[in-house]
């Protein structure tokens, strides 16, 4: 479903460059769940924004569902993300003069869906994340984990292929994590749409199917993902 081959990814600062991300390759197949755990700086965001699409590697391709997005034109890309990406932010970046239905319909006024249509469907996500009784409200009126959960009806209300989520609870406190870790994993479950979830806290990620860890720019195979978490438990490894 999704390819990343041979990836590597450097920022130019004035005229000195730095790595950020080298050489990554791997596969996520239709309907996982997947984290994307490591420390800070260690590149999540960014193989993040270049799976989404927002930015074009130095290197390297990536497929999303057989469709090379690195190569795609600027104006074909807009369009494919449109149609086949979601993605949830730590931020929420919902809109504040809009309503939450509003905001939760956003993503259908660009395709010209019928105001009618539009309105049960999301009426049918605020259900599915469990605040349907907010749908006229304005997101300034709602918690933070209320304020999550109507960007995550907003991921899904074109039906795309993949959902990104940058630390999608990273604003929030152990309880409401939890709460929209579960909405996300049964969301994965009943309507198959796989997510890939940034995060740099091991209770998260050990709630998905299967974790991919980044070491200063680098996949870490699941055995030195271990070695890391020993060591950063304070347990010394004698080899
Ligand atoms: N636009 C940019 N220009 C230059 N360097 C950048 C840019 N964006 C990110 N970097 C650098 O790339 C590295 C990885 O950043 P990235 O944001 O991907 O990390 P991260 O794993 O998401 O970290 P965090 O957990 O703090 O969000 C960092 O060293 C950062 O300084
Ligand atoms: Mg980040």
């Amino acid at each position: 479903m999704l390819r990343v081959e041979e990836l590597s990814h450097s920022f130019l600062n004035g005229n000195e460059t730095t790595a950020v991300l080298q050489q990554i390759s791997f596969n996520v197949h239709k309907g996982e769940m997947i984290a994307l755990l490591g420390s800070s700086g260690s590149g999540k965001s960014t193989l993040l924004n270049l799976m989404a699409g927002l930015m074009k590697p130095t290197e390297g391709q990536i497929y999303i569902s057989d469709h090379n997005i690195v190569e795609m034109s600027e104006n074909r890309l807009a369009e494919f993300r449109r149609k086949h990406i979601g993605f949830i932010f730590q931020a929420y970046e919902l809109i504040s003069h809009l309503t939450v239905r509003e905001n939760v319909e956003l993503p259908l006024v660009f395709q010209s869906i019928h105001p009618s249509i539009r309105k049960k469907k999301s009426l049918a996500l605020l259900e599915q994340v469990g605040i349907p009784d907010k749908a006229e409200l304005f997101p300034s009126q709602l918690s933070g984990g209320q304020q999550q959960r109507v960007s995550i009806a907003r991921s899904l209300i074109t039906e795309p292929s993949v959902i990104f989520a940058d630390e999608p609870t990273g604003n929030l406190d152990t309880k409401t994590e939890d709460e929209i870790i579960s909405i996300l994993k049964h969301l994965n479950q009943t309507m198959k749409t796989t997510f890939i979830i940034v995060t740099h806290e091991r209770e998260v990620a050990a709630q998905t199917e299967k974790i991919i860890t980044l070491r200063d720019g680098f996949l870490v195979t699941e055995q030195e993902a271990a070695q890391d978490q020993l060591q950063a438990g304070g347990i010394l490894i004698e080899n």
